[in-house]
């Protein structure tokens, strides 16, 4: 059963779109309040509004901060906010930290030339936000006295960090070191009772990977090859997320997670009559040129 807790909170890191806004939603509707930490302009706040109210008519609470997740000086202030508004109702609890920020550099690493390398600064940016986040995050918590004993951390990791994509390097990089921070997470925070694990989502049509350069044509694959005949989408992981924080769940720790229909475990396409799909149309109308990057 999963522990009913008025008081029970999720950390979400990129609670505003795609995988965190489902996993927000999913777990409001289920018995959590939301501290959602995103970042986003005006063009997109209509939708984290909505997001907002949806929570709350759940009568659950939601927190949310547009801000970079990679500052400190801010993470500590949304920390620190969190700790002196929701105290007053006794000891606030994270049960769970999701960390779902995708904000990376998606250049070549070395290119054809000086103008396309990527930079010193564009690296380690990619490699702050999208991996070293997560233990700043875990860190200053556990300062604070935020994650107890069944507490669960997640990571959104891709099968990016073992296999290689143009324009991917630096985001490839960041899901290896992703997935190693969540291994020495589950060995540190085990003895206190706190789990972590991964989740290896398969392509799914987010703001995020239709900024990957031949995104349509990533898509079309994935849904030929994936054994369930369709993409991943966030819905997906929300329900696994759903799954794993139940107390049933509390000996699974230190593991990458697939949660993509079986997608990241087959090399090939074409096995099926494409006829199949339930996402037929989309490669129906498709002219899949696998040589177009665009
Ligand atoms: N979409 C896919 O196909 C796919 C597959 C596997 C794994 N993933 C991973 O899942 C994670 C989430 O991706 P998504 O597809 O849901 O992306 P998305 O673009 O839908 O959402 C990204 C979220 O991160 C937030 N964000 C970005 N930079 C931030 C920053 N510096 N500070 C605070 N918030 C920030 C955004 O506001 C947004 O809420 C990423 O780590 C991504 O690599 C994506």
């Amino acid at each position: 059963m999963t522990r009913k807790d008025p008081k029970q909170w999720a950390l979400i890191l990129g609670a505003s779109s795609g995988f965190g806004a489902a996993t927000a939603r999913h777990l409001a509707h289920n018995g959590y309040n939301i501290l959602g930490i995103h970042l986003d302009r005006k063009a997109t706040m209509g939708a984290v509004e909505e997001l907002i109210e949806d929570i709350k008519s759940t009568g659950h609470s939601a927190i949310f901060h547009n801000i970079n997740a990679a500052d400190p000086v801010k993470r500590h202030e949304a920390l620190d906010d969190f700790v002196d508004n929701v105290h007053r109702e006794g000891r606030p609890e994270i049960r769970v930290l999701f960390h779902s920020l995708a904000f990376g550099t998606l250049k070549p690493l070395v290119g054809r030339s000086s103008e396309e390398m990527i930079t010193k600064q564009q690296l380690e940016m990619t490699l702050d936000v999208m991996a070293n986040s997560l233990i700043y995050w875990t860190q200053d918590c556990v300062r604070r006295h935020l994650l107890g004993r069944g507490a669960r951390i997640f990571a959104m990791t891709s099968d990016g960090a073992s296999l290689n994509l143009p324009f991917y390097g630096a985001v490839s990089a960041a899901k290896a070191a992703l997935e190693s921070y969540i291994r020495q997470l589950a060995l540190e925070l085990g003895p206190r009772g706190i789990i972590a694990n991964a989740l290896l989502a398969g392509v799914t049509d987010t703001p995020a990977l239709n900024k990957i350069p031949g995104a349509r044509n990533m898509l079309i694959a994935a849904i030929a090859k994936n054994p369930l005949s369709r993409a991943t989408h966030p819905e997906d992981v929300a329900k696994a997320v759903l799954t794993l924080v139940d107390s049933g769940a509390d000996f699974i720790n230190g593991n990458i997670i697939g949660v993509d229909g079986g997608e990241s475990k087959v090399s090939y396409i074409g096995q099926q009559n494409p006829y199949q799909y339930s996402d037929l149309r989309l490669l129906a109308e498709s002219s899949w040129d696998p040589t177009d990057v665009s």
